[in-house]
Parts: structure tokens; C-alpha cells; sequence
């Protein structure tokens, strides 16, 4: 990440009036902390809670008279925070406009908003207030930490996914990385406002996944996989049995017939229960649906055989950084798998396996969009056959300036329009006419 004009320096952040708001925060914090230590009763801690939120106004006001008022009040709610909450990153999490928190160091905390990353004036006062937060984070999780298990990832109560990195493995300090979950879940709709994609791509997209074709969604980080992932599942029919399989449980459907399983790692209770297993273990669960969050690595080739095996419409997500270099990943991964198959096997595996790729991708504005829907078309020699059916094709606009364009048809019909009719579909031709949205844009305009 670079770092530009707009960061706060730590001479500004560390004032003298900071550092006295530091000093009686932390004589307040250690006054109070044995009273606010979890009783494991919730009516008692609160009225533990309640009784310190009482008590703070009358200390300071007794002790700490000269201090303004303002200061008072940020006081009460910086103790609270450090006593009950995650400390300085709590208002952070309360946040609802903020998505991620980022602690790269002790005084360099960022967030994303919008999309977009941001350096923030909070700061922690060292790497032992770090260390604090992140035990309190940790412990009620059951997670350990040392300098011989540095590396944890955890997913807190309320659904969000939390990763800590301490020393020796991360030179500058300890690093805390938490993916807020959004309590608000993007629907399709929301896509469409955003621009991410056109109705009528919603509508299609709709229709591939009812008419059971096997999709992946590939994309960089952050682009929006998990998101688009969440809403093409959605579009599942309420009669289908669904196995979902996740390495951190984030996907959130609404139907009822749905089966979740979470990989688990070794360093917790008992052994290592890897995605690869739980895909090959919900073959055996008759699953109508598999969805995987992301393949990563051999599962790969479990997927593809579960999709040429009669698990039609499958979904799952990949990284990577356009359709074609998805194609290469699916490859090594599946060969990752250890199986002695010619890459031609494997590459023909997917030529049938698969039949639509949506990359996403975030832009340097922020937004996410949808740049590129590819059908697989078979095979031609060695090679798997790829075909637009829509792109993104923006409009340039003055540096700076927010992302213009329109996610647009190739003006080719995909070779699955029977996987329509059979599954009792309509999509209309128009949708791949590059001529009708020209048509639509004028008489919008
Ligand atoms: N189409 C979209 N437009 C705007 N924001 C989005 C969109 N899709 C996802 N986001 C936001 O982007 C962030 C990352 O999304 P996520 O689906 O987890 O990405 P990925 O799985 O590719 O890492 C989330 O905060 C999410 O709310
Ligand atoms: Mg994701």
C-alpha cells in the first residue's frame, strides 16, 4: 500500500493533550478491571457494565475536575472500549460504513470505506496494547497465539473473519486484519444500482444458475467473489438441497434445505479436516447443489468431477486475474491434487465440467464490476475453448473521475440457450444483441 499526503503524523497523533487522555485512561482501566472481569452470568456482566458506565463520570469528575468536558466523554467510552470492547478499533467495528479494519502496527490502524482504503488517527499506545486487544479477541475463541504458532485466523461471534500476525513473522509489530461481516447483505438489486452488472445480465445470470450450469466467479481480492457468490446461491430453487463448503463459514442463504461445513484446521481440537474432504464427503450427502467458496487447491479436481458427474449447477470462486488465467489456475491446482493425469485430461475435464466464468474486478475507483462473462465452448485440439457473451467496456473519463461504462453483449448466443427451454426458461434474444442496449441507451436518453 503507499502511503500518500493525507496520513496523519504520529507527531500530531501522540499531543500533549493525548498523552493525558492516555495517562488517566489507563489509571481508569486498571482501576476498574477487576470489576469488569467476565463473571461468565451475561445478566451479571451487564450489570457490571452498567455499574462501571455509572461510576466513570463520578471518578473523573472527583479526580480529573480540570479536564474538559468533552474529554470526560470520550473518556468513559475509550474505558468501556478497552474494559469490554476491542479497544481503540471499536468504534471502528461499530462503524457500519466501515468494511474492513486493518492494524498494520500499533499507530498505523487502517479502514476500508467505500472500497476504498484509509489510514485513521486511532492508534494503539504500544505493541503490548496490541497484544492486549488481541488476546481479547482471541481467548474467548479458544485460539492460541505464541511466537511458535504466530499465524491465526478466527471468525468472531457475529460472523466476521478475523486474522492476527505477531512476531517473529511480522518484523514491525503485531498486525490484526478483520473482514467486518456486512450485516446488510447485497442482493442482486443492489448489483444493478451499483453497476456492477445490467438487469439484463441479472436476469441472465439468473437463469444459468436455475437452468443447473456449473459457474465459477474469479476475481482478484476483494472484488466482490464471496458477494456475487451469495446471490447467484440465492437464486437456488427453495426445493433444492444445497451442501455449502467454506474454509470460513460466509455465506449466507436463505433457503431452508442447506447443509453448512467448515474446514477445519489441525491446530485445533483433533486433526485437520481440509475442503477437499468435505467436497468428497458431500457427494455421499446426495446434494442437489455444491457450493464452494473458493477452491484453492486439489479440491479442484474433486469439483470438476463432481460437476461432470452429474452434480450439475455447481457453483464455487477462484482468484484469479481474467477467464483465461482461470483456466490456467483450475489446471495447476487440479494437478495439485497428485493424480497422474495428462494435463490434457484435466483441461478436458474442465471444458465440459464448466460452462460460465464471471470475472469480477474492483476498479480503481472502488466500484466492483462485472467485466467479463465467458462460456466455455468445448475443447479445439489441446486447447479449452473460451467465448465472451458479455464485456465490459468502459467509457474513458478524466483521471481521478469515477469508473463510466456499460458491461455489454458480444452479440454471441451461448451454446447452453437449450439448458434454458429444457429447464422452462425465457431469456430473450435481445439480451445478447449488442444492438438492443444501443437501442435501450438511446431511448433512455
Ligand atoms: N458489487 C459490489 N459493489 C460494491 N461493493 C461490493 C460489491 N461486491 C462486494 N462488495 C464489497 O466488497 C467487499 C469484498 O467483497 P467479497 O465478496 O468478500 O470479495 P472477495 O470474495 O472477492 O474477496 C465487501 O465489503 C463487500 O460488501
Ligand atoms: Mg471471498
Amino acid at each position: 500500500m503507499t502511503e500518500t499526503n493525507n496520513i496523519i503524523p504520529s507527531a500530531e497523533v501522540s499531543s500533549r493533550g493525548n498523552e493525558q487522555f492516555r495517562k488517566v485512561r489507563r489509571r481508569l482501566v486498571e482501576q476498574f478491571s477487576k470489576q469488569a472481569v467476565s463473571t461468565g452470568d451475561p445478566v451479571r456482566d451487564a450489570a457490571a457494565r452498567q455499574s462501571i458506565e455509572q461510576e466513570i463520570p463520578h471518578t473523573l469528575r472527583a479526580q480529573d475536575a480540570s479536564l474538559p468536558e468533552a474529554m470526560r466523554t470520550e473518556l468513559l467510552s475509550a474505558v468501556i472500549n478497552e474494559l469490554f470492547g476491542f479497544g481503540p478499533i471499536q468504534p471502528l467495528l461499530d462503524d457500519p460504513t466501515v468494511t474492513e479494519v486493518m492494524v498494520n502496527r500499533a499507530d498505523r490502524v487502517y479502514v476500508e470505506r467505500n472500497g476504498k482504503t484509509a489510514r485513521t488517527p486511532i492508534t494503539f499506545d504500544d505493541d503490548d496494547h496490541v497484544n492486549r486487544i488481541i488476546d481479547r479477541i482471541l481467548q474467548p475463541l479458544g485460539k492460541r497465539l505464541d511466537a511458535s504458532n504466530p499465524l491465526v485466523d478466527a471468525r468472531l461471534p457475529d460472523g466476521s473473519r478475523v486474522n492476527v500476525v505477531i512476531p517473529p513473522v511480522a518484523i514491525a509489530g503485531p498486525c490484526i486484519t478483520i473482514r467486518k461481516f456486512s450485516r446488510s447483505r447485497l442482493g442482486m438489486d443492489d448489483l444493478v444500482r451499483f453497476g456492477t452488472l445490467t438487469p439484463q445480465v441479472a436476469g441472465f445470470l439468473k437463469a444459468c444458475v436455475q437452468a443447473h450450469l456449473n459457474i465459477v466467479v474469479c476475481g482478484g481480492t476483494g472484488s466482490g467473489k464471496t458477494t456475487l457468490l451469495n446471490i447467484l446461491s440465492g437464486c437456488i430453487g427453495a426445493d433444492e438441497r444445497i451442501v455449502t463448503i467454506e474454509d470460513a463459514a460466509e455465506l449466507k442463504l436463505n433457503q431452508d434445505h442447506v447443509i453448512t461445513l467448515e474446514a477445519k484446521r489441525a491446530s485445533d481440537a483433533g486433526g485437520e479436516v481440509t475442503i477437499r474432504e468435505l467436497v468428497r464427503n458431500a457427494l455421499r450427502m446426495r446434494p442437489e447443489r455444491i457450493v464452494v467458496g473458493e477452491c484453492r487447491g486439489a479440491e479442484s479436481l474433486d469439483m470438476l468431477q463432481a460437476m461432470n458427474t452429474g452434480h450439475d449447477g455447481s457453483l464455487t470462486t477462484l482468484h484469479a486475474n481474467s477467464p483465461r488465467d482461470a483456466i490456467s489456475r483450475i489446471e495447476t491446482m487440479a494437478l495439485m491434487a497428485g493424480i497422474d493425469f495428462p494435463v490434457r485430461v484435466i483441461r478436458e475435464q474442465i471444458g465440459s465440467a464448466i460452462h460460465l466464468l464471471v470475472h469480477q474486478a474492483r476498479m480503481r475507483d472502488g466500484s466492483r464490476k462485472i467485466t467479463h462473462i465467458t462460456e466455455i465452448a468445448g475443447m479445439e485440439g489441446d486447447k479449452v475453448l473460451m467465448q465472451d457473451l458479455f464485456r465490459f467496456k468502459e467509457i474513458p473519463t478524466a483521471a481521478g473521475a469515477t469508473v463510466q461504462g456499460c458491461l455489454q453483449p458480444m452479440g454471441l448466443r451461448p451454446q447452453f440457450m437449450h439448458k434454458f427451454e429444457a429447464a422452462g426458461l425465457v431469456v430473450p434474444p435481445e439480451t445478447f444483441s449488442p444492438n438492443a442496449v444501443a437501442r435501450q441507451r438511446s431511448a433512455a436518453a
